[in-house]
């Protein structure tokens, strides 16, 4: 059998060439978190190119300077993720910097415990807008860029395990979430046509700076109680999926899905 055959089956490509992100260029929005920062590392192994995305210019450059210490080629950009114009801005730059962007992740996201009587406007405005609205406006921004050039592309949003039934103490994310996956479900039709793909990724539980006060030990014995694999995640364990993602080779066939990584959370009832 020849090298060739060997790297083939039925005319696909096989093993780790179904998963090669060399030639793309991936924006991660919220690239600056835990759950993003797992991302930028997992996308720039499979080679793609990474611009990291977010508000903290420390946390971006740190982020640029350890992809590049891992040799992917890698940018920061910087944004507040509900602004129209700050999101243009960045596009503009990530494709002067690393080329046009064919992989865009929404990541950013924050949380708040706030008993239902007590939730305020602004509260509520900030969730929907920094988990939503951002996710609504990079679709836009990168995915009207994707349509332009035709060369087709990929969507990965972050959703959640409170997306579908919500939580209990956090409804504003909640619905913020539920939005990710009509957005996801959406996209998927509209741009299927332009060869681009929308999927989400739904974690479950793993311990990030949004959620530090929300995770007690009392919410973390009641999560683990409702989790088969009765442990919290590791912001790494997000990386296979996304890779399968991103990748046209591996899932190209796969658009409009919700993807569960919760070690079983979405499958228990008793
Ligand atoms: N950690 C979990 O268990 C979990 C579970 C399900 C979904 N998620 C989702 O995963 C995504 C990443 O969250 P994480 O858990 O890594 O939390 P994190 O707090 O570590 O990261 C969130 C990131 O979003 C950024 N951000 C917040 N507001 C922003 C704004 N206005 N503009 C730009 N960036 C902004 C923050 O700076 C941070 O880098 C979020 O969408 C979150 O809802 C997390």
């Amino acid at each position: 059998m020849t090298g060739d055959q060997l790297a083939t089956t039925g005319g696909q490509p096989a093993g780790t060439a179904l998963f090669d992100l060399s030639g793309h260029v991936a924006a991660v929005i919220g690239g600056t978190g835990v759950l993003g920062g797992a991302l930028c590392h997992g996308l720039g192994s499979a080679g793609a190119a990474v611009a990291v995305m977010g508000r903290s210019p420390e946390r971006a450059s740190a982020r640029v300077a350890a992809l590049q210490a891992q040799g992917v080629q890698a940018a920061a950009a910087l944004i507040d993720a509900g602004d129209l114009a700050s999101l243009q801005a960045a596009h503009r730059q990530v494709e002067q910097a690393l080329g046009p962007v064919d992989i865009l992740v929404n990541a950013a996201g924050v949380n708040s415990a706030t008993p239902f009587f007590e939730i305020d406007l602004a509260e509520w405005h900030t969730i929907l807008e920094t988990n939503l609205t951002a996710a609504f406006l990079a679709c836009q921004v990168f995915g009207r860029a994707m349509v332009a050039r035709g060369q087709g592309g990929t969507i990965i949003n972050i959703s959640s395990a409170s997306s579908e039934i919500p939580l209990s103490k956090v409804l504003t994310y909640s619905v913020s979430k539920a939005g990710i996956n009509i957005l996801t479900r959406y996209l998927a039709r509209e741009l299927a046509p332009h060869r681009i793909r929308v999927n989400a990724i739904v974690p479950g539980f793993f311990p990030a700076e949004q959620n530090r006060k929300l995770l007690s030990d009392e919410r973390i014995h009641a999560i683990l109680g409702h989790t088969p694999a009765r442990r919290l995640g590791e912001p790494d364990e997000l990386v296979g999926t996304a890779i399968w993602l991103a990748s046209e080779r591996a899932s190209g066939f796969v658009t409009g899905t919700l993807i569960p990584v919760d070690g079983g959370f979405a499958a228990m009832t008793i």
